[in-house]
């Protein structure tokens, strides 16, 4: 489905998916303005930050954060278009974030961050890919910042364990999840499958924190273990 979106001629389809994921998910980007706590970081890094609404409600509710958005190189330049012709509060929500392009299957090119946030990428990807997303960032976990090493933060939909749950929200994750395998092999992932993922892509990833939003929405911090 992003090979298609990605083609130059596109772009009409490219846009309306932006504004389609960037509505479609506006519960969650408030809810993780208030449910990580963000005065740890300066830098961090959106990976597959689509239209880059996440980074402009951050750096507006949190003073300390630089964003960088990265993403496919179409996709970036239609938002930079789009916000150099934006009325100018628009273009001043966006006075902390910069755009970038950047293939997350290829390795991370910005290593100085203090995290590197992705956010319902993993739910639009098989496991092989997740695993080779993940690899790609690896390194720049591991890269040592005054002695601390940077967090990934996974946020997505989580799916409790097969029939724990039988709330309205867990049927329409069910939705959700048959949406992501029709539409790009996807799927909606419980902490354990993700927990799974993030160790074959390196067995020094691990989970040392959960940020839960008030349904299914969490947030795995994940750090890079340093070997004994
Ligand atoms: C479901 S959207 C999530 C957007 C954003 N993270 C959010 O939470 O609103 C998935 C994003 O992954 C991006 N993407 C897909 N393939 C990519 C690739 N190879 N490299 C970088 N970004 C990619 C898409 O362009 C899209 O913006």
């Amino acid at each position: 489905m992003f090979k298609y979106l990605e083609l130059d001629e596109n772009e009409p389809v490219r846009t309306r998916y932006g504004r389609a994921v960037a509505q479609h998910t506006i519960n969650e980007t408030d809810e993780i303005k208030d449910i990580v706590p963000w005065d740890k970081f300066k830098l961090v890094v959106d990976i597959g930050a689509g239209n880059g609404q996440v980074g402009a409600h951050l750096t507006k509710h949190h003073k300390n954060l630089h964003i960088i958005n990265q993403d496919m190189e179409n996709v970036i330049a239609d938002r930079i278009k789009e916000l150099s012709l934006a009325p100018a509060e628009e273009q001043a929500s966006f006075r902390e974030v910069d755009f970038e392009p950047q293939d997350y299957y290829a390795p991370q090119t910005r290593t100085d961050a203090d995290a590197y946030l992705i956010r319902f990428v993993l739910h639009n990807n098989n496991d092989e890919n997740c695993v080779k997303i993940l690899k790609a960032v690896v390194p720049a976990l591991a890269a040592n910042k005054n002695g601390e090493h940077a967090r990934l933060l996974v946020a997505e939909r989580v799916m409790p364990e097969w029939d724990t749950d039988k709330s309205a929200q867990l049927k329409q994750q069910r939705i959700e999840d048959m949406a992501m395998l029709i539409s790009c092999s996807g799927k909606q992932r419980s902490v354990a499958e993700l927990e799974a993922l993030l160790k074959k892509a390196d067995p020094a990833l691990e989970i040392d924190q959960i940020y839960c939003g008030k349904d299914v929405f969490q947030v795995l911090s994940v750090r890079y273990a340093q070997a004994p």
